[in-house]
């Protein structure tokens, strides 16, 4: 009878393992940039690698930069046992877990400014986000230098960042964004879901039908743009549980302005607050 082989997996803590590790790999090389607490949304980019790919990388990096909020980034989940079985389980071959000082040790001075595109949106409530997320990722891809690297469409903003600043830096790294992941009552797959509580839970799918909402009426025909945020606007302030509304967003896909009137790929999007939980979600109209 055929014996399943065991898979065998390298954990990596420094740069210069890595991306000797990388150089040596069998090629082509994917890259999964994750920050950990992986469920099945980070599954799925991690599979799409798999097929694509003869070596898989996935980077597990709470990247203290790209969070303002220190409260925020000390209660992030951190689940390193269990990831590392996961991946082990997905057939991953290299794992990047760098401490906080390889990444950033003394001296640590150069960062990506990826301009306007960072101060929209996710950027007006979270102004170092994109710099820290661009940064990381730019070390990433260098440590590692992959064919492709894998992000999901859950973080729209933060696609449209990354594949800006790799055509602009010429980083040479393909940027493969694939569609959210989300549970059965449409809330989408995030690390920061088991944060709510069961009542907040019960009221967060909002988020996806408001979304829907605008879907439909674009569907229908309507392309006025504040005809959509309103729409989208109303079902998320009838939910008692959503405290605060960030945003409610009809943009430009690939610049992120503001339209008034759809017309091309449009992503609509929003954030919202439930207690201390903030929620983004997104929907391409194309
Ligand atoms: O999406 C994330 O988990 C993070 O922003 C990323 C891309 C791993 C950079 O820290």
């Amino acid at each position: 009878m055929a014996q399943a082989i065991p898979h065998s997996m390298r954990v990596i803590t420094t740069n210069e393992e890595m991306s000797q590790a990388c150089r040596e790999a069998a090629k082509p090389v994917a890259l999964v940039p994750t920050m950990g607490a992986l469920h099945a949304g980070h599954l799925s980019l991690i599979n799409q690698a798999r097929t694509d790919n003869s070596t898989v990388a996935v980077s597990i990096f709470v990247n203290p930069s790209q969070f303002g909020d220190k409260k925020d980034l000390d209660k992030y989940p951190r689940d390193m046992e269990n990831d590392l079985e996961l991946l082990r389980r997905h057939g991953v071959d290299l794992v990047y877990a760098p401490s906080v000082g390889e990444v950033y040790p003394e001296g640590f001075n150069t960062w990506v400014d990826v301009g306007p595109l960072a101060s929209k949106l996710e950027g007006l409530h979270r102004p170092e986000h994109f710099r820290g997320v661009a940064t990381v990722v730019s070390k990433l891809f260098n440590l590692t230098r992959p064919t492709r690297a894998y992000f999901g469409q859950k973080d729209g903003q933060q696609a449209v960042v990354i594949q800006r600043l790799t055509v602009d830096l010429a980083m040479g790294v393909e940027v493969v964004v694939m569609p959210t992941i989300r549970d059965a009552d449409g809330l989408a797959m995030s690390s920061r879901n088991d944060q709510l509580s069961p009542e907040q839970r019960f009221a967060a799918p909002v988020l996806y039908r408001a979304l829907c909402q605008m879907y439909l009426l674009w569907s229908g025909g309507e392309r006025d743009a504040n005809v959509l945020r309103d729409a989208a606007g109303m079902i998320l302030k009838s939910e008692p549980a959503v405290e605060t509304i960030d945003y409610v967003s009809v943009a430009d896909m690939s610049t992120l302005d503001e339209l008034q009137v759809v017309e091309s790929r449009v992503m609509v999007s929003a954030a919202v607050w439930m207690g201390a939980v903030r929620l983004i979600d997104n929907i391409v109209l194309e």
